[in-house]
């Protein structure tokens, strides 16, 4: 667990509406000896501006908003319901939020009969109030759905009328309030196969089922920007082509689908996508909008701390995934996976893994975080 030194630096006063946060942590942010050492070394100004603030005009960089519990170790509530800190976090920098975990199928809709809106209504409430937009994630997954839906006995008209009303429910609910939806996600393997397997949709209805979700989508709400979401397609493979030449195809048939998230989880364990920009491109070229969704980059930690030379190559992967988006047309949006270290899913998943995000566990930036300010405002400049 990394924590930095604490310098305070006031910002000015923010404009935010950051509701539940204590003016002191709203005005002023911490930046740690690491980040900053490591920022006046490449010649950076040390001041920590809020990257909304220095983002280009109507781009949005946003980020996850916490599900919690994601740590083993640590007691299940909720963060955005009392860490003040975090709430003053996602409000300062992001201006757009994405629910990690409170609309997912398992999250939002328990039973059969019961919905459970309290926690996504709230975050889409601290979006208004703190002028943020607001992704919903996600409609049709094979993961994290209730074992009411996958163990029940339920014919074909039953399930398509399941799925039919919870789309039409969710996406009702929140007309006009989330911007863009995934709608499916992660429906390809790494072979561009469509997961007929795994994904109870897929498997029962196969393919044509993913042009009626997208319809109920769009019926629900048609403001709705609406998108397919998936990892391992920043460049261009067999992923990412399935979803080109799936996504055309359904807009021929006059299938409402509007952009494609490619999510952004890297590793230090990996190269960099080289071709990321060459792969949004294409789908931009093609008329389809384009977002980064869920970045961050995880540390091989094995146990230990992350060195400088793991938080620079870090710093050079965000930088280069959003200098990857802002130079692509129709590419207007960027999520972190989560603002801080303190709430990250990767340990519990990659526990060899780590200190994924921009921010340490004390919410002091890492050069990660002075990459994105530099990079933004570079953009905005131009
Ligand atoms: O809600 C239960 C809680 O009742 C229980 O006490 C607790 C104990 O294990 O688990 C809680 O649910 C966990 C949930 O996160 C909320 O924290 C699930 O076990 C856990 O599996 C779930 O993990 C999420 C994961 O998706 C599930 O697949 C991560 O937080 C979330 O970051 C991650 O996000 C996904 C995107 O949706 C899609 N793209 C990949 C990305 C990373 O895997």
């Amino acid at each position: 667990m990394r924590v930095g030194r604490y310098i305070a630096i006031t910002v000015g006063a923010s404009a935010l509406l950051v509701s539940g946060v204590a003016p002191a942590a709203a005005g002023t942010l911490p930046t740690s000896g690491t980040a900053a050492g490591a920022a006046s070394q490449a010649g950076h100004d040390q001041k920590q501006v809020p990257l909304r603030k220095v983002a280009p005009k109507g781009f949005a960089i946003g980020v996850a908003v916490a599900g919690g519990g994601h740590h083993l170790d640590q007691e299940y509530p909720d963060p955005f319901k009392y860490d003040e800190e975090y709430r003053g976090v996602l409000a300062k920098h992001f201006n757009s939020v994405t629910p990690e975990n409170h609309l997912k199928w398992d999250f939002v809709h328990p039973e059969r009969n019961k919905y459970r809106f309290g926690p996504a209504d709230a975050i889409v409430r601290f979006a208004q109030q703190n002028g943020q937009k607001v992704r919903g994630h996600t409609l049709l997954w094979h993961s994290q759905n209730p074992d009411w839906l996958t163990k029940g006995k339920f014919s074909r008209k039953e399930l398509r009328n399941i799925l039919k009303e919870h789309i039409t429910k969710v996406v009702g609910r929140y007309r006009g309030k989330i911007d863009q939806w995934d709608v499916a996600n992660e429906i390809f393997d790494d072979n561009g196969k469509l997961r007929t397997k795994e994904n109870i949709w897929l498997k029962t209805f196969g393919p044509s089922i993913i042009a009626d979700a997208f319809r109920w989508a769009h019926q629900a709400d048609p403001k709705a920007k609406l998108f397919f979401n998936d990892y391992g397609a920043e460049g261009i493979n067999k992923r990412s082509d399935a979803y080109l030449k799936l996504m055309k195809k359904l807009r021929k048939q006059g299938v409402p689908v509007h952009g494609f998230g490619v999510q952004g989880h890297l590793s230090l364990n990996y190269p960099f996508p080289s071709d990321m920009a060459k792969n949004l491109k294409r789908f931009s070229d093609a008329g389809f909008e384009v977002a980064v969704t869920e970045v961050d980059v995880r540390i091989p930690l094995n146990g230990g701390d992350a060195s400088e030379g793991h938080l620079k190559k870090q710093a050079d992967y965000y930088r280069r995934a959003l200098e990857a988006c802002l130079s692509v047309k129709r590419c207007n949006s960027f999520t972190l996976w989560g603002p801080t270290d303190k709430y990250s899913w990767v340990p519990v998943f990659f526990p060899d893994e780590g200190e994924a995000t921009i921010f340490n566990d004390d919410f002091s930036p890492k050069p990660a975080y002075f990459a994105l300010q530099e990079t933004l405002a570079k953009a905005r400049r131009r």
